[in-house]
């Protein structure tokens, strides 16, 4: 049984990759310090697997902490999902930002080195592209100019990660830049936990169709696509959360071709805001009150991916549509005050 190391695996996309690697038979330990999700996550990892986790409530900024526990084991790979995320507050605090996710893949990445580690997927996002040239963006697209701190951590990680790998014989590395990612686990009882007022689309609008917003603000209506409303390549997290399995298999396997590879993570599908909102109407048959309002600034018009690479090379395909991605998102939602109350 195969050792696996999860960083933020009682995060959003975290929790749905531990589920999964437990079903897969891997053996996974969780450091997670909690501040973005709640211990119930661990509770519900549990009642769908049947398998309690270990869990470390550990800050990966905090070196010896860290080492501790990878002196006590001896992992296969590591997945490093924890990082902050949030757009708008990486512009207002970017010391936060760059402290948080840069320290802690140095440490990680240095507590590897010393234990002879050998694999290392790393959450990136398709942030890393700025404003492309072309769609669908492909891995073939360079880095542009990066839109917030946020973006920048993505991809002076990427970047970190590349250089280890050059320098560490032993050491390979993937990347996989997430679209959006939407949606929750089919049984209602893992999901996205934002605290406060969410940014992204999704919880916002299962957030107002729960009663906790007033109503959806569609930002823009004016913007050149089918309906007006922006488009973007959203991905189920349940597909993502397979892609890190595929992807830890092939480096487990000895399978890569080089020591870094990378790739698009999406559905190369892309949705208008209305179509989500639409979808999310059609199938949880609800109405949901929304109103059109300003553009917000910094966002582009339309992104979404190219997935050729990730399907050739990686052999991992998104299953999950629209629709999935809506009821399984409200169904979470339905939940989330329930487990919140304990
Ligand atoms: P999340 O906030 O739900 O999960 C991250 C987890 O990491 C949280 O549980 C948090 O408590 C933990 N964490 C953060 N800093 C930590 C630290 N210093 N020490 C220990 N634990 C720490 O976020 P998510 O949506 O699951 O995202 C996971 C990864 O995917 C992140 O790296 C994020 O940047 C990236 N990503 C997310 C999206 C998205 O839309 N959700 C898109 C692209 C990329
Ligand atoms: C945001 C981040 C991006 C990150 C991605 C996935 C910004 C500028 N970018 O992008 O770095 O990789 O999330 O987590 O924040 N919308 C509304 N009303 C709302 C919320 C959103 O109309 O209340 C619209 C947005 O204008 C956008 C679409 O919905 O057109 C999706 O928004 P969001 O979920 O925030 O994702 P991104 O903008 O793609």
């Amino acid at each position: 049984m195969k050792d696996i190391l999860v960083t933020g695996g009682l995060g959003y996309i975290g929790s749905h990759t531990v589920v999964q690697l437990i079903e897969k038979n891997y053996n996974v330990t969780i450091v997670d310090n909690l501040s973005n999700s709640k211990i119930f996550i661990l509770d519900n990892i549990e009642k769908i697997t049947g398998k309690r986790p270990h869990y470390f409530n550990i800050d990966l900024t905090d070196y010896n902490k860290i080492n501790s526990c990878f002196s006590k084991n001896k992992f296969d790979g590591v997945i490093h999902f924890a990082a902050l995320k949030s757009v708008s507050e990486s512009v207002n605090h970017p010391d936060k930002y760059y402290h948080n996710n840069l320290n802690s893949l140095l440490n990680l990445l240095r507590c590897m080195k010393e234990n002879d580690i050998k694999n290392i997927i790393f959450s990136s996002s398709c942030t890393v592209y700025g404003q492309p040239d072309k769609l669908p963006v492909s891995e073939k697209s360079p880095f542009k100019e990066a839109e917030s701190p946020y973006a920048r951590t993505k991809q002076m990680s990427e970047n970190i990660i590349e250089d280890f790998t050059n320098s560490i014989s032993y050491l390979s590395a993937i990347s996989l830049r997430y679209f959006n990612p939407v949606g929750a686990h089919h049984s209602g009882l893992i999901g996205e936990l934002p605290l406060g007022t969410p940014d992204n689309l999704v919880p916002y609008i299962t957030q107002t169709a729960a009663g906790i917003r007033q109503e959806l603000k569609i930002f823009g209506d004016d913007y050149n696509t089918h309906d007006g409303t922006a488009i973007r390549d959203y991905i189920h997290v349940e597909d993502l959360a397979e892609a890190h399995i595929t992807a830890l298999q092939r480096m487990i396997e000895n399978k890569m071709k080089s020591k870094y590879e990378y790739y698009n993570i999406g559905t190369g599908v892309g949705y208008s805001v209305l179509d989500v909102v639409k979808s999310f109407e059609n199938v949880n048959k609800l109405k949901l009150n929304y109103s059109f309002s300003e553009r917000r600034s910094g966002d582009i018009e339309k992104m979404f991916s190219d997935c050729t690479i990730s399907n050739k090379k990686l052999g991992w395909n998104s299953k999950n549509g629209l629709d999935e991605m809506m009821s399984s998102a409200w169904k979470w939602e339905k939940n989330i005050s329930k487990f919140l109350k304990g």
